[in-house]
């Protein structure tokens, strides 16, 4: 098994924010009730006077504040209450606190994350600051899955955006939020349909002499790898992932390829070459691009 997901049925979501939650707010919509994704049944804050408690009772979704006495109580809430509502996947959205390992483990692979910047460049705060401080020009936002670290985790999904002369942390913040409204949604698609899942002994065995290669990847390049990867075994051609991963396949894998980058950002000429694919490819991609677009 490479995923937990997907579930066979609507997916049982809850988010945890501190503050103003519009990352939430965009959750909300791309997961509405009664949508065929899931919807989210629960928001968490460790802080009473969140912005994001209030958007979510006003759209009728329980709203709990758990105020902070410490990490083993807070932790020891959040988790009886995430298990009391069933929850199938957690997604952290501006949450201010590092969780604890009793928390983490076990959630690993259904807890996410949304940081503003290329990870593993720039975590912690004062991110877009920092980012202008260095000189950079670009940015961006990255879905990851929460381990133990902080900002560290597998990448789900990155979005870029450029930086512009002129820029403040403001003006970058409000270019990296637009971004990640649409991010955000997009990673839990992918996670949701079991194209994005964290490397575990289920990929290790798939690679097998591929595995070494797979690991020399850069963070931000082993996401790819990954939805082509459960691409392919969900197509039944589990046998084809080696040697794809070692650069090597025909048409199948090549359209792996080709909707494993068409699923992170469309792109005109990577639609042109999937068209020109054989029948059955094409169908099997584009079949796997619909279902994860698909607008509600
Ligand atoms: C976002 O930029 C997110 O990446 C970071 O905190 C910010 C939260 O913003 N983790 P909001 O509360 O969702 O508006």
């Amino acid at each position: 098994m490479l995923s937990p997901f997907p579930l066979g049925r609507p997916a049982r979501m809850a988010v945890m924010a501190s503050g103003r939650g519009t990352n939430l707010e965009a959750l909300l919509e791309a997961f509405p009730p009664k949508n065929p994704w899931g919807e989210v049944v629960l928001v968490l804050s460790d802080n009473p006077e969140a912005y994001a408690l209030r958007r979510a009772s006003r759209r009728g979704v329980e709203a709990v504040a758990i105020p902070w006495r410490g990490r083993k109580a807070f932790e020891g809430e959040a988790l009886g209450l995430l298990e009391a509502r069933g929850v199938d996947l957690v997604l952290l959205a501006g949450f201010m606190r590092l969780l604890s390992p009793a928390f983490v483990e076990p959630w690993y692979g259904r807890l996410l994350n949304i940081h503003p910047s290329l990870l593993p460049a720039y975590p912690g705060l004062r991110v877009h600051a920092r980012v202008l401080e260095a000189g950079e020009r670009e940015t961006g936002s990255t879905v990851h899955f929460v381990d133990q670290g902080m900002d560290t985790g597998p990448i789900v999904l990155q979005g870029r955006v450029p930086v512009l002369p002129g820029d403040t942390p403001e003006t970058l913040e409000r270019r990296v939020l637009f971004l990640e409204h649409r991010l955000y949604p997009r990673a839990v698609r992918l996670v949701l349909s079991g194209l994005a899942f964290p490397p575990g002994e289920g990929l290790k065995a798939l690679l097998g002499e591929a595995w070494p290669r797979f690991q020399e990847f850069a963070p931000g390049e082993k996401p790819l790898y990954l939805r082509a990867v459960a691409l392919l075994s969900a197509w039944g051609l589990g046998h084809l992932v080696p040697a794809a991963l070692l650069g090597q396949g025909g048409d199948w894998v090549r359209g792996a390829f080709l909707a494993a980058h068409l699923l992170a950002e469309d792109h005109p000429a990577l639609r042109q070459e999937l068209s020109e694919l054989s029948r059955e490819v094409r169908l099997r991609a584009e079949d796997a691009l619909r279902r994860v677009e698909s607008p509600l």
